[in-house]
């Protein structure tokens, strides 16, 4: 008989979360743009895929400079979304599949078009003005040295006032004062419209950035170049902790809802940094991406040390999540290098992402293997991309319509996309990968379904049983009632794994299916980007 493991299963924890870029996953009125119906329409694939949550980025009402990253109504749809009804219908009809859906929070900014910051900036003495973070220019110039995220200085002089607003993105995206004593409490207000709403938690936007220093001093310069700077006074600061906390505190006064902290690192995939806003017990965040396995290598042992980094920051309490993809960070299949393999490589990596501890977030068109489209000039939407072309073109290129069907207008849309369909969906679409068993659809179906009879693939601990200097990477995830070995082969070459003990194991999941269902080994010879799963029997 099999020991009962003490804890429940938690979706945010032992499940697995899609994300979606609402824009471009599935329209229904034919404009071009994906909205709330195109995501009801797709919650059978969704089902399917076996996924327990989905995060949708930004829907608010927005004037889309930064496509919904700049809210002008926290309590409102956006028209190209759909309604309110809409999305109460796309809430109770997720429900009943068992999919919770999380919202993306934008704390950090709102857009200029935001009626708080139209008050905010109608003159120095409005109630608003100190909800936003304004001051007065020293000698002409702005008060400090502090950069914008995408560019420039982070201060905008406002004629009509003669004082400079700080916009740590783009103008039209001023910061709010999460100092100021009225703010943060209307802002929670608005959490709490969608919490009894009953949404499932939120994703938070850029929540390290949200507090800056009370003394305004300058940034050091960074590399000795005037453009880049150590965020040191504007980001991580002790006061956006507090908020965290107090977030916590509001999500705690409902059931079962989860909390996900954007962290703004530097250097990008900072685990430490990530870790500082995950909950100790229960004053944190459930959940923060550091990006560590965005920001690695295609190699066993760059990986080992990212993931073990991770898993070593971690507070007791704490639990990890992993992402491999997103909508600012560009799809994972053209990151493995040298552009050989890649669909193999795909398969280990995704393996990877569904057998780690910690929740596994996939990217809309991950599943499928959606690659960067090419963008011409003339079709970059993304406001990066226009001001930096030619030397950036932006982050459009993972944010393309996701690809169905081999029928561009049977698709995405029937009207005219707003992005350019990658050039590749006649061949890689959802409806070809379905009837191919060895496609990277199935293999993703697959995974999630092992991991789902597995109950140490969702709550195990991970323990490393080699550093991958070989080239392969193979770790046990253990419960006290079972014990699971994955082994991935990095290299496009066959290798020995030796084990230190023999080993009986029933195989779970194979890239390759030659293998035998019940193995007796010590000594295994593992094929070129073998990604193998065993249940390991004695
Ligand atoms: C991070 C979001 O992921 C990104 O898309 C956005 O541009 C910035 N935060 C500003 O909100
Ligand atoms: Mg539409």
């Amino acid at each position: 008989m099999s020991k009962q493991t003490t804890e429940p299963w938690i979706w945010w924890k032992h499940g697995v979360i899609y994300h979606i870029y609402p824009r471009s996953f599935q329209d229904s009125d034919g404009d071009g743009i994906g909205d709330i119906r195109g995501i009801i329409r797709r919650l059978g694939y969704l089902k399917e895929l076996g996924i327990d949550g989905i995060w949708i980025s930004p829907m608010y009402k927005s004037p889309m400079v930064d496509f919904g990253y700049d809210v002008s109504g926290y309590r409102e749809i956006d028209p190209t979304f759909g309604t309110m009804e809409d999305f109460m219908e796309l809430l109770r009809k997720a429900h009943d599949s068992g999919i919770r859906i999380i919202l993306d929070m934008i704390l950090n900014h709102t857009s200029d078009q935001h009626p708080w910051f139209i008050e905010s900036s109608s003159s120095l003495y409005n109630p608003k003005r100190n909800w936003y973070i304004w001051k007065d220019p020293i000698l002409g110039s702005p008060p400090n040295n502090w950069k914008s995220a995408v560019g420039g200085s982070a201060w905008k002089f406002h004629e009509q006032s003669g004082q400079y607003y700080l916009h740590s993105f783009f103008e039209e995206q001023p910061d709010l004062n999460w100092r100021d004593a009225e703010l943060p409490n209307v802002f929670f207000e608005e959490m709490k419209f969608w919490l009894d709403l009953g949404v499932d938690g939120f994703r938070l936007d850029v929540i390290n950035m949200i507090a800056k220093d009370k003394k305004f001093r300058s940034n050091p310069v960074a590399f000795g170049i005037q453009a880049f700077q150590k965020h040191i006074y504007t980001r991580n600061r002790k006061r956006s902790v507090t908020v965290v906390k107090q977030i916590r505190e509001l999500l705690d006064r409902y059931d079962d809802r989860v909390s996900i902290g954007e962290i703004y690192a530097q250097p990008p995939g900072d685990a430490k940094t990530a870790a500082k806003y995950l909950a100790k017990g229960k004053d944190g965040l459930h959940l923060t991406f550091d990006f560590s396995l965005i920001f690695t290598t295609w190699n066993a042992h760059s990986y080992f040390k990212s993931i073990k980094t991770w898993h070593d920051s971690i507070p007791k309490g704490g639990w990890p999540c992993n992402v491999l993809s997103n909508h600012d960070l560009f799809r994972s299949i053209d990151r493995f290098p040298w552009r050989t393999n890649r669909e193999e490589k795909a398969k280990v990596a995704a393996t990877l992402l569904l057998t780690l501890m910690g929740t596994p977030f996939i990217y809309y068109g991950e599943e499928i293997g959606m690659h960067n489209a090419h963008i011409a000039k003339s079709q970059i939407r993304d406001p990066i991309g226009k001001r930096f072309w030619p030397l950036f073109n932006g982050r459009d290129k993972a944010r393309t319509p996701m690809q169905w069907v081999p029928e561009t207008k049977e698709g995405f849309t029937t009207g005219n996309p707003w992005l350019p369909l990658n050039k590749d969906t006649r061949l890689r679409n959802v409806r070809q990968q379905e009837g191919e068993p060895s496609s990277l659809l199935n293999l993703y179906r697959n995974l999630i379904k092992v991991r789902k009879t597995s109950e140490a693939l969702q709550k195990g601990s991970w323990l490393p049983i080699n550093n991958g200097q070989d080239g392969i990477l193979a770790y046990l995830r253990n419960t006290e009632n079972e014990r699971i070995l994955v082994i991935l082969n990095f290299l496009g070459r066959q290798k020995t794994l030796s084990l230190q003990e023999h080993t009986y194991g029933k195989i779970l999941f194979s890239t390759h299916q030659s293998q035998d269902d019940f193995n007796y080994f010590q000594k295994m010879q593992i094929s070129p980007f073998e990604a193998s799963i065993y249940q390991v029997i004695e």
